[in-house]
């Protein structure tokens, strides 16, 4: 391969981890600025080309699925397990989407709409008047409490307790540096902070069995849990335990922090633009004293003003593909081993398409319509966030119950930039905001 049919940028020089981690935001636009939409570099995983160019997403995003292999291939397993849909390629892929997608569509969606709305309105019953609550922690136990019952299927409250105290503490312990640094992966006499994931996973894992063996005891429910437990793949067969455990390790680790960000955005956004909550409450307002579920989602201003959110400061950054087969990218040709991104960042960034870029403006959403290759949030093609309708319904829903019971205001007027928190990014020291009134 020639380096003429690469794109421009740094070749052997890795990435600036320092100016990169202080300002993903800037390092982009800097590099975008300097080598064009399309740009290659050194990450500590190998070469990476990102792009910001809806052409060249279509392209990363119309793979087929043998020409794609898991990037990063290290660091998943051990903390969603071997049998996680996010480290299977080619059929057994297709397969585990194809088993796994039902619950996530249509009809299903409304029975957990209920789940949603209550999860707030339990965590709206402990905000006092005058006090500040970080909406960060809060909407992740809002997200905590929906994932317990829509998806783990818990009916009890001292099974849910437990279960999201053994959640969040999990999650705490996966340290960033354990997903980059293989080394760091030892138990070192139990002192570690792998050993306290690994203890971590251990007590989460117990109680996810628990909730296996009760559900193969029950008659079919609702829950996603039960779905897995019922389904059978087109053969006939039925899923492991083994297979179902890391299947709810990863629908914890893919949905619990990601929809708690996207709503701690979307607050943050709306009560530092003030003439858009005004909108959004007229809208609301206009809906009646009890709507369904169905007309909140459906309420236009309320899904522009998440998916703005969601464009503003995309939760997932970058969507990697790395190549098991030669690539053509517009002029260039990507070697096979190479990793390519459809970076959210650049493309929700990128002025051509969404001119002044920074502004929270809902209104975009209603003036046209994005193709999926220019709104991003959620990935794309055949891996494209398999979750993505249910964290736009449950955002939705949360954010119209708190809108409706609550007076708010931001406890600090400071903007606040994305920080990356592992493979997420959000907001840098949370989201203070001021209870002025809650009902
Ligand atoms: C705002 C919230 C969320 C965001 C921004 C988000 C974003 C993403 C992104 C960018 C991907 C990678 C897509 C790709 O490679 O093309 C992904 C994958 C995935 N997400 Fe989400 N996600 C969210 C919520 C959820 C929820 C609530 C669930 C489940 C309860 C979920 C389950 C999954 C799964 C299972 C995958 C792997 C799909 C596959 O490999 O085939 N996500 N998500």
């Amino acid at each position: 391969m020639t380096p003429d049919t690469l794109p421009p940028g740094s070749r052997n020089k890795l990435l600036n981890p320092v100016r990169y981690l202080l300002d993903p935001y800037r390092y982009y636009e800097k590099a975008f600025a300097q080598y064009g939409d399309t740009f290659l570099f050194v990450g500590p995983n190998g070469p990476v080309v990102l792009t910001r160019d809806p052409e060249h997403a279509k392209v990363i995003f119309t793979l087929d699925t043998s020409q794609i292999g898991i990037y990063p291939e290290e660091g998943v397993d051990f903390v969603m397990g071997k049998q996680t849909i996010f480290l299977q390629t080619d059929e057994r892929h297709r397969r585990e989407r194809k088993l796994l997608s039902p619950p996530f569509h249509g009809a299903r969606m409304r029975a957990y709409g209920a789940v949603m709305q209550q999860a707030a309105r339990d965590e709206l019953k402990t905000w006092r008047k005058g006090e500040v609550v970080d909406f960060q922690k809060a909407m992740q136990r809002i997200s905590m409490a929906v994932i317990t019952q829509a998806i783990f299927g818990m009916t009890s409250a001292e099974e849910r307790d437990q279960a999201h105290r053994l959640g969040a503490a999990y999650m705490e312990s996966i340290n960033p540096l354990l997903l980059f640094f293989p080394a760091l992966r030892r138990e070192y006499f139990g002192l570690s902070p792998f050993a306290k994931l690994m203890r971590a996973r251990r007590a989460l894992e117990e109680v996810l069995e628990q909730a296996i063996r009760n559900s193969r005891a029950r008659p079919p429910g609702e829950d996603i849990l039960s779905m897995m437990v019922n389904a059978h793949y087109e053969d006939g067969s039925m899923m492991s335990d083994e297979q179902i455990r890391d299947e709810l390790f990863t629908l914890l680790l893919a949905g619990h922090e990601t929809s708690a960000l996207g709503l701690s955005w979307l607050f943050y956004h709306l009560y530092h633009s003030p003439e858009t909550l005004v909108q959004l409450r007229q809208e609301l307002s206009a809906l009646g004293s009890h709507p369904e579920p169905e007309a909140i989602v459906q309420s236009r201003y309320l899904d522009a003003s998440a998916s703005e959110a969601l464009r503003v400061y995309p939760v997932v950054a970058e969507t990697f593909r790395k190549m098991r087969a030669p690539l053509a990218l517009g002029p260039y040709t990507i070697p096979v081993g190479y990793t390519v991104s459809v970076s959210a960042i650049g493309i929700h960034h990128n002025p051509a398409i969404y001119p002044d870029p920074n502004t929270f403006r809902p209104e975009r959403f209603l003036e046209r319509k994005f193709s999926p290759f220019e709104y991003v949030p959620f990935g794309g093609g055949t891996r494209r966030c398999l979750g993505a309708a249910f964290a736009m319904y449950e955002i939705k829903l949360v954010a119209y119950e708190i809108l409706r019971h609550c007076e708010l205001a931001p406890a600090n007027e400071m903007p606040i930039r994305p920080i990356q928190r592992g493979p997420t990014f959000g907001p840098k020291g949370g989201v203070p905001m001021r209870i002025l009134r809650v009902s």
